[in-house]
């Protein structure tokens, strides 16, 4: 099945709502999983502009607490948060009644713990989305909803015999690839994770289509930035930073010539405003976001590049590819840039410096126990 990318051709035919939008002044903008990585640069920027925000997490990812912490500090008036898990229907239609926008980004977020639990994996990424739908659609019907989904619903994509080795990273034979893939590429999902957030990602176009919701969808490729707690499972170029300024062993999954675009968060974050703000632009369609063509890195270079940074260089092995894993994934962005005039501003070199400054502050101010951890 091609996929369009969209939610479907006549629009919207029916809007079935299960209860009147409240009469309430909708007042805050929500972001499930606010204290999250994407989520705290998100609600930082939201409050910096004057909206309320309310941050919804279960604080499920170690260290988020850190970031709810710094969120409050910066803007004691505007952040609210409510300790909760997206699971829980009701805590979320609380949250999200008199809601003026939703940003969802709550997830289980590692390819690694979805094949060790995939169900836990499928209740938080699927059924928890769906709570998010469901509670929308009853108590704030009009309000913009944006999903973080993944390039990993475009499956494993291209099978190591379709590259060639240009130095240190893979190119796909292919040069019709060049200029990245298109949200028209087919959907595959791979690995318990592509699943479930394939799962959501289509309900999230469907709820737009059938329900009449103003939901949109951001395909992700690989964010990095402050207030990423970067681990092997997740957040892989906060990972390499940490361990070459720690002098942590670091292990490589595959030969280290897969390739990625990658996007610094403030990028990402000027994305999610822009969602909000152009909503009506955007309804019913996927949308996918990354650094494109011109922040590509393969793993290896990232590893020259943290050394170059840092001037340190951590001990490094290699293991087998893990499940899914993309020999080369970039993102084309085209139609997120002609919908709203997005642009990725930040280079790898000036985003990777931001965020060794910010890792180095960090672990300068961290107690001895963290910095034990974090080590
Ligand atoms: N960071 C990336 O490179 C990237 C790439 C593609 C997609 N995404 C998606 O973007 C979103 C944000 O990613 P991130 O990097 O900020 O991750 P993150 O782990 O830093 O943030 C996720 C937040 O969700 C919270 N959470 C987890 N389970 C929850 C639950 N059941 N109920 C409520 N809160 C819960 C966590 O405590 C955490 O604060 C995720 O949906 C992720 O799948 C991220």
């Amino acid at each position: 099945m091609k996929n369009t990318g969209q939610g479907g051709g006549a629009g919207p035919q029916k809007i079935v709502r299960l209860a009147p939008t409240q009469n309430r002044c909708p007042s805050h903008v929500l972001i499930t999983g606010g204290a999250g990585f994407l989520g705290s640069n998100i609600a930082d920027a939201l409050a910096a502009r004057g909206d309320d925000v309310v941050v919804f997490d279960s604080l499920a990812r170690p260290r988020v607490e850190e970031n709810l912490a710094w969120l409050r500090e910066r803007h004691p008036q505007r952040i609210k948060a409510m300790r909760a898990d997206i699971r829980d229907a009701a805590r979320l239609r609380e949250a999200v009644r008199g809601a003026k926008a939703v940003v969802h980004l709550a997830a289980q977020v590692a390819v690694t713990t979805s094949v060790a639990d995939p169900v836990e994996d499928f209740e938080v990424n699927a059924r928890g989305t769906l709570n998010v739908l469901e509670a929308v659609r009853a108590v704030a019907a009009d309000a913009p909803v944006l999903f973080a989904s993944t390039n990993k619903v475009y499956g494993k994509l291209m099978p190591l015999e379709a590259m060639v080795r240009q130095g240190e990273r893979y190119a796909p034979g292919d040069p019709a690839f060049a200029g990245g893939l298109d949200e028209t590429t087919p959907l595959s999902f791979y690995s318990p994770y592509g699943c479930s957030k394939g799962v959501a990602d289509q309900y999230v176009l469907d709820y737009a289509r059938v329900f009449g919701l103003r939901s949109a969808v951001f395909r992700m490729s690989c964010l990095y930035g402050p207030r990423q707690f970067g681990t092997e499972d997740q957040g892989w170029v906060a990972h390499f930073l940490i361990s070459a300024l720690t002098g942590r062993p670091l292990t490589i999954y595959g030969d280290g010539y897969q390739v990625r675009d990658v996007l610094y968060v403030d990028d990402a974050v000027s994305a999610y405003l822009l969602g909000i703000d152009k909503i009506d632009r955007m309804a019913g369609r996927a949308f996918n976001l990354g650094g494109g063509p011109k922040n590509t890195l393969s793993l290896r270079e990232l590893l020259r590049l943290c050394e170059e940074i840092t001037g340190k260089k951590p001990p490094v092995s290699f293991d087998g590819w893990r499940p899914g894993d993309q020999p080369w994934y970039v993102s084309n962005t085209r139609a997120l840039e002609d919908t709203t005039g997005w642009r990725a501003e930040v280079s790898i070199h000036d985003g990777l410096r931001r965020l060794s400054a910010w890792l180095t502050a960090a672990f300068a101010a961290a107690p001895a126990r963290q910095k034990r951890e974090l080590a």
